[in-house]
């Protein structure tokens, strides 16, 4: 088994003894009680979808199990708009903050209450059909964290048309390969994002994706900047024009009454091939189980503030800043830009200016904070929070306690929380009025998911052991499938054990039962808590007309969790340079996204590999693993390419030993 992270986790694992009780005053007033773990799987969730969600046509049967795939709530007719926005303003909640919104230059502010959500998405809902978008119409979206993102979401759920938003950090390749995958009609993006101040060009890399997207015929762009944006005749149009005589009258434009099992949207994500995958997610059992959990796992009270602070274009955003909270009628807070603009404080002073009680976000980010030194946090009055919480990768022991002291004040839970785009919902978690908290496990399985730890022929682990994380069960929103592709979906998640989910990661269970996480244990990456195939890097590097061959894997990074290193072998036998090497990250920056970029590019002139001619990617792991490579790039270090060659030698002399 080859744990890419998981050395350290280990360690620390072995060492962590420190335990945090819920305190008691927040275990007296807790959403979540210990008895919640004592119902079984169909009575609590009949329960919970009869409470969170208002149905149009309550549904028949609340689970039909053919593995390996499962229907939710059959029978049952409902719209997720409705349930996030509308009800709320039909129930006198109109008034009610929705999203407090902060724009990345700090004199941009926003406060959408319940009421204007609603206006707004009717409004563009409206617009949109004048477009032709209908229930089924598969919509691209490709923006940046303004508030009119969730509003497109909104809007295409309100119309039943099935969205795909891509992360605004991906290239125009990247975008175009989802936008086709999808088969979208129509594209809505803006004309500049923000970023440390500078401009993000998405429409430009719209239109270079466009250009390759025979099925989009239309591309709604919302102006954020005043920056000159050229438009296409015939095909773009802007937002703010489109909408202008569109009304924001409700009953102009009801909520299409969809399935439980409707598509309601597909998230790609990277897989151990250089193809993403498209996660199907349906109506019901998505929005049932994201409510659930963020009411039992977060807390929320009806005057929470919460502010998750991950990108709505990854799954975390989805589940957690648009749709979970939306439903439970909780006030959200969105932020535009970086951490550090226009100084290291912003987070902080945004937790005081709002008075936010429950920060959610992923180790990376408060790794970050911990290098910036808690000064900064010091300088702001966080006394409003009770709860936090991370997700992404495996937390270290000391970044949590480093968070729960320096934020939490010492004296506020941290859940973490192990999920996946695929499981749609958190399904490994402490309860914080329950659960006993040990820095870096991510403890219990939510109530009713069946979680367990497999060693490689199949058989689960007792307490103490390793090995890879499976589940047992169904989960209400669990992926539906990838998008066109059975086989896959099988193959990645069906076949490496009989009859359970492989989730790709490494786990431990302890004595007590609780989980600890090791990281992905197939070619994927973690970097800054995002997904990447190794794969996906190596093919964007071997397109490069100079690049022979390139192998690429993970090293651990104290503040990225992962970073990138490539080994590249270029044409010709040329030497590396330092302006071959900021061409390569630039390359895979512009096909991939510039969080795919690598972080290290070691040149040597050949690859190991072993007499079948596979590339020894274990080898140059552990050559990433264990040379000091330095926090940003290095070129060839001829220390590490006589050792790649070296132990390359070693291994082919054992392998020829043993043939
Ligand atoms: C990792 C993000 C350890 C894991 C919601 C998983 C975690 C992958 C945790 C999914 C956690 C997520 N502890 N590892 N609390 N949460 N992961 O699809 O490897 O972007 O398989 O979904 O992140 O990443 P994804």
């Amino acid at each position: 088994m080859t744990i890419q992270s998981g050395t350290h986790a280990i360690e620390s694992m072995q060492l962590e003894e420190r335990r945090y009780p819920p305190p008691p005053e927040f275990a007296k007033n807790a959403n979540a009680k210990a008895d919640i773990y004592n119902k079984p799987l169909e009575d609590f969730w009949r329960e919970e979808a009869q409470k969170r969600v208002s149905w149009f046509k309550p549904f028949d049967r609340v689970l039909e199990w053919k593995l390996p795939y499962a229907k939710w709530f059959l029978g049952g007719k409902l719209n997720v708009c409705y349930n996030c926005v509308d009800r709320h303003v039909e129930a006198g909640r109109g008034d009610k903050v929705a999203y407090y919104w902060e724009g990345e230059p700090v004199d941009q502010k926003r406060t959408i209450t319940f009421k204007d959500l609603q206006a707004e998405v009717v409004r563009f809902a409206n617009a949109l059909k004048k477009l032709g978008v209908k229930k089924g119409t598969p919509v691209g979206i490709y923006m940046g964290m303004v508030p009119e993102l969730p509003v497109a979401m909104l809007a295409c759920t309100r119309l039943g048309a099935p969205h795909t938003v891509v992360f605004g950090g991906f290239s125009a390749d990247s975008l175009a390969g989802r936008l086709n995958d999808m088969e979208c009609e129509l594209l809505i993006t803006q004309n500049e994002g923000l970023r440390k101040g500078n401009p993000v060009p998405l429409k430009k890399n719209a239109d270079a994706a466009l250009d390759q997207t025979p099925t989009v015929k239309k591309a709604v762009v919302l102006r954020r900047t005043p920056s000159d944006t050229p438009m296409k005749d015939g095909r773009d149009i802007w937002w703010q024009d489109l909408v202008k005589d569109a009304s924001t009258d409700p009953k102009t434009c009801p909520c299409e009454e969809m399935d439980a099992e409707d598509l309601l949207y597909l998230l790609y994500t990277s897989g151990t091939t250089a193809k993403p995958k498209g996660i199907v997610h349906t109506t019901a059992g998505y929005l049932v189980g994201t409510a659930t959990t963020h009411h039992y796992i977060f807390d929320i009270k009806p005057d929470s503030i919460y502010w998750c602070a991950a990108d709505i274009g990854w799954v975390t955003g989805h589940s957690y800043i648009v749709y979970a909270p939306l439903c439970n009628g909780t006030t959200g807070v969105i932020y535009e830009g970086v951490p550090d603009f226009p100084d290291k404080d912003r987070w902080w002073s945004i937790i005081e200016r709002y008075k936010v009680d429950v920060l959610y976000t992923a180790p990376t980010a408060i790794r970050t904070h911990m290098k910036w030194g808690p000064e900064y946090a010091k300088k702001h009055d966080l006394s409003s929070l009770r709860l936090l919480g991370t997700v992404g990768e495996p937390i270290n022991p000391e970044a949590w306690i480093w968070y729960r002291e320096n934020v939490g004040g010492g004296k506020t839970p941290v859940v973490d929380t192990w999920w996946q785009t695929e499981t749609g919902m958190i399904l490994i978690t402490p309860l914080p009025g329950v659960t006993t908290l040990k820095p870096g496990s991510a403890t219990k399985p939510f109530p009713t998911v069946e979680a367990a730890v497999y060693n490689d022929a199949g058989e689960e682990v007792g307490p103490g052991g390793g090995g890879y994380l499976v589940l047992k069960r169904p989960w209400p929103a669990m992926l539906r499938g990838i998008f066109k592709d059975h086989d896959r979906y099988v193959q990645t998640y069906w076949s490496k054990f009989k009859d359970v989910y492989f989730a790709g990661d490494g786990a431990r269970i302890d004595e007590n039962g609780d989980f600890w996480l090791l990281g992905r244990v197939d070619d994927v990456m973690n970097v800054s808590a995002h997904r990447i195939s190794t794969i996906e890097v190596e093919s964007a590097l071997v397109a490069h007309p100079k690049v022979a061959e390139a192998a690429v894997c993970g090293r651990a990074d104290k503040q990225t969790g992962q970073a990138i290193v490539a080994f590249v072998t270029l044409r010709g036998g040329a030497e590396g340079s330092p302006e071959m090497l900021r061409e390569l990250r630039a390359f895979v920056g512009e096909k991939i996204g510039k969080i795919a970029a690598p972080a290290n590019i070691v040149f040597t002139p050949d690859l190991p590999k072993t007499r079948s001619g596979k590339i020894m990617r274990r080898l140059l792991r552990d050559v990433a693993e264990n040379r000091p490579l330095g926090d940003t790039t290095t070129l060839a270090d001829p220390a590490v390419v006589s050792e790649i060659d070296r132990r390359a030698k070693t291994e082919a002399a054992k392998e020829e030993a043993s043939a």
